[in-house]
Order: structure tokens, then C-alpha cells, then sequence
């Protein structure tokens, strides 16, 4: 049991959520951004602060850190500490245990319970008005914390820059994939507009590609990876712009490679990894799908069977199938068009007109990644859930 030695993974930590590569793929322009907003603080002692916004897995978190870890190793090199401390607003989503988190960087000891936010903010202000060393916070996702917060700690710490007496600057980051600036009261939201905004966007097929590339010859064994399989990971994860995408992909197709003993990463290992993936990222699409948009896309799954493609009147069958299965009554071919469109417009599906035989046009409709056996049944399941108890509520 266990004894095997493995023959494709070299040093699974590279795969960690938290694992910061030395070199980042395409982001030397918002690594220079940062540069430009910090280097008041490196060469004058300044408070700087800056926001950082763009799409899910362009690489926010993974920058500020190696920034940050760059800016300290610099400041080091010239004598000059530098504490950077990191919080993750979705894990510490109350005002509380963000405030406890920074109490707990200057005083381990500060108990977890007993005092009130006001409290605990007065008592990180003197740390931080007394605190010797420049430092950066990080607030990652901060607008889970927006959403929620009461005393405003942001505002309470970009206050205290107007504080001379202090001994060394506090600046912060702020991290989220929204706007925050109407979450945030009119003296915050201009000390951060007044800041360059530093834009990250979706990586484009190419970047994706040598992310998966770079993360590869860190944690696998050389010569595990062809061409053909980069080019596969990012065509799956091109969709999404998603570099956490691109190396889950690549993550557990070397882990099916590894189990199936395969001698290298195979491309069908990478379609597998993705019918995983995928499943979880459009199972929350499914669910914001209404009752007439979910029995259209399980009409598709079940007339797909084994085919790439099938025309759309073939669904539309299966989809007045479907409406008598669950009764419902059935919409008109302009309606059902529209739903398909729909679903092609949040990626569920994909169509295509082509010419057909007799010089007329057909629409065809596709599924991109997911299994249709696996959709179907997926959907099946929602719309069960969803239409028990339906005629108890008609009832009524
Ligand atoms: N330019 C890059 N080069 C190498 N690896 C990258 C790059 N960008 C992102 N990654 C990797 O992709 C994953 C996702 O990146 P990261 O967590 O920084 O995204 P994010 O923008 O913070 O996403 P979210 O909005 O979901 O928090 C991480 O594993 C990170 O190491
Ligand atoms: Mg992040």
C-alpha cells in the first residue's frame, strides 16, 4: 500500500492555494503600478495605499503578496524593516476578527473574547500609533468585509496617516473583484480613487498557456507535459481567464496520470480533470437557472447521447418531452429559441448554423466540456428538488 514511488509529480506544495512562484506570467505591468504607488513609502517613510480589481484567478492575491515579499526583501537589503501582514476578509469576515487578527499581530496574547469592536479598534490604534516598523496590511476580498462592517476599520486606519507623531507609516492594499467605492464612506472611497486603481484582466490563451507551462517544470518530474497537453489545458480554462483554473487542470490531470500510471500527462487526463472542474464551476450556473432555461438544457443533455452536436429541432423534441414529464407547459419554437440562446450566453452550451444538404440552414447545438450523461442528470436532479412540494404551495 503506498509503496509506490511516484513518477510524474516532483513537489505537490507548488499545487498549494497559498504557494507564491517567483516569476509571475504577465504581470509586470501592475508589479511596476505597485512599484510607482510604494516608492514613497520605500525612499520617504509614507503611508501608500493601493486597490487592486479585476476577474476571479487573474492573479490579485498572488501579486500583492509577491510585491510585498519583493518590497521587504528590497527594504532589507538597505537596513530598513518592513512588517506586511496578510487577511483574508472571506475567511475573517466580521469587523471583529479582522480587528483581532492585526490586535494579534503586535500582542499574541490579546484574548479572543470580552471586549466589544470599539474596544479592540482603540486598542489596535495604539498599537498601530506606537508601532516602530512601517507597515502594510493586506485585506484580501475586502468586499466580503464591506458588505458587513459597522465601525469602519479602513477608515480608521488611512486616519491615522494624518497622525505625525506616529513613528512609521500604516498603508494598505485592498483586494476584491468588484468596485468597492460605494461600500465605502466618501472620505475612504476618495483616499482610494485618489490612488491608481491596478487593473488585473483575465488571462488570454497564450498566458494561460505558459502559467500551466511555469507550474509544470516547478512541480512535476521534466518531460511529464507535452505540447499537445499545455495547448488542452488552456483551450479548457481560455473560457474563463482563470490561471486557478489552468492549474487545478493541470493539478489533476498529473494526479489521474499518477493513479492510471501512464508514464506521462495525457490529454485525455486533462478532458477528465476538466469534466471535474467543470461540473463544480457550472453547477452554481445550473442553479441560477429558471424552471423553462433548466428543462431546455436538460432537453439538449438528453438528445445529445454520443453525438458532438445535434440539430436544435432534435432538442426541441426532447424538450416537449421533457415539459410533459414535469408538467409544464411547453413553450413555442421562438421561446425555446430564446432559451437556448440563453444558455449559450452563460457558456452552457454552444451553437452553430451550417448549410445543409439542400442548400437550407440548420442550427446545431453543442455541449463545450461537461458529459451530457452528467448534465442530464444533474439537471434532473435540480428541477426534482425544485418541483417537490410544488403542489402542496399550489394547494394553498
Ligand atoms: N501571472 C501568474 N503567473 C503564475 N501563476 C499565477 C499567475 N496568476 C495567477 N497565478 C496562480 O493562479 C492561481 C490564482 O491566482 P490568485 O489567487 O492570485 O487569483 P485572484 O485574482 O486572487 O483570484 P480570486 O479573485 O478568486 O481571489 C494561484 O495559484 C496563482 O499562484
Ligand atoms: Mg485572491
Amino acid at each position: 500500500m503506498f509503496e509506490k514511488a511516484s513518477s510524474i509529480i516532483k513537489d505537490p506544495s507548488r499545487f498549494e492555494y497559498d504557494y507564491v512562484p517567483k516569476n509571475l506570467v504577465n504581470r509586470q505591468d501592475q508589479m511596476h503600478d505597485l512599484e510607482v504607488l510604494f516608492r514613497p513609502l520605500v525612499e520617504y517613510d509614507r503611508t501608500c495605499n493601493a486597490f487592486l480589481m479585476g476577474p476571479v484567478g487573474t492573479g490579485k492575491t498572488v501579486t500583492a503578496k509577491r510585491f510585498c515579499q519583493d518590497m521587504k526583501d528590497y527594504c532589507a537589503g538597505r537596513g530598513m524593516a518592513l512588517d506586511i501582514i496578510y487577511i483574508n476578509c472571506r475567511n475573517n469576515s466580521s469587523e471583529n476578527s479582522v480587528i483581532l487578527n492585526l490586535i494579534r499581530y503586535f500582542d499574541k496574547g490579546y484574548p479572543e473574547r470580552g471586549f466589544s469592536v470599539e474596544d479592540m479598534a482603540r486598542v489596535l490604534k495604539n498599537h498601530l500609533v506606537k508601532n516602530k516598523k512601517p507597515l502594510v496590511v493586506i485585506l484580501d476580498e475586502v468586499d466580503v468585509l464591506l458588505k458587513k462592517s459597522t465601525v469602519d476599520i479602513i477608515y480608521q486606519i488611512t486616519r491615522l496617516s494624518d497622525d505625525t507623531s506616529k513613528p512609521a507609516p500604516v498603508s494598505i492594499i485592498l483586494i476584491s473583484q468588484q468596485s468597492i467605492y460605494s461600500m465605502m464612506d466618501d472620505a475612504t472611497a476618495s483616499t482610494f480613487r485618489r490612488t491608481t486603481m491596478v487593473r488585473f484582466d483575465r488571462y488570454s490563451r497564450e498566458e494561460l498557456r505558459q502559467i500551466a507551462k511555469e507550474r509544470a517544470e516547478e512541480a512535476l518530474l521534466p518531460g511529464k507535459v507535452g505540447d499537445e497537453v499545455l495547448d488542452q489545458i488552456a483551450d479548457s480554462s481560455e473560457e474563463f481567464g482563470d490561471a486557478r483554473m489552468a492549474i487545478e487542470l493541470l493539478e489533476r490531470a498529473a494526479n489521474l496520470a499518477e493513479e492510471e500510471s501512464v508514464g506521462e500527462v495525457t490529454v485525455e487526463n486533462v478532458r477528465a480533470a476538466k469534466a471535474g472542474i467543470y461540473s463544480i464551476v457550472s453547477e452554481s450556473k445550473i442553479e441560477a437557472l429558471d424552471l423553462n432555461r433548466k428543462l431546455t438544457l436538460l432537453a439538449i443533455a438528453r438528445a445529445m447521447k454520443q453525438n458532438v452536436m445535434i440539430p436544435i429541432s432534435a432538442a426541441e423534441k426532447t424538450y416537449a418531452i421533457a415539459c410533459e414529464e414535469y408538467d409544464v407547459p411547453a413553450r413555442k419554437h421562438t421561446q425555446f429559441w430564446g432559451y437556448v440562446q440563453d444558455l449559450e450566453k452563460v457558456g452552457l452550451v454552444k451553437t452553430r448554423v451550417s448549410s445543409s444538404g439542400k442548400g437550407g440552414r440548420t442550427t446545431t447545438v453543442s455541449l463545450p466540456d461537461i458529459p451530457s450523461k452528467v448534465l442530464a442528470s444533474k439537471v434532473a436532479d435540480m428541477l426534482d428538488s425544485e418541483l417537490t412540494g410544488r403542489e402542496d404551495i399550489d394547494e394553498m
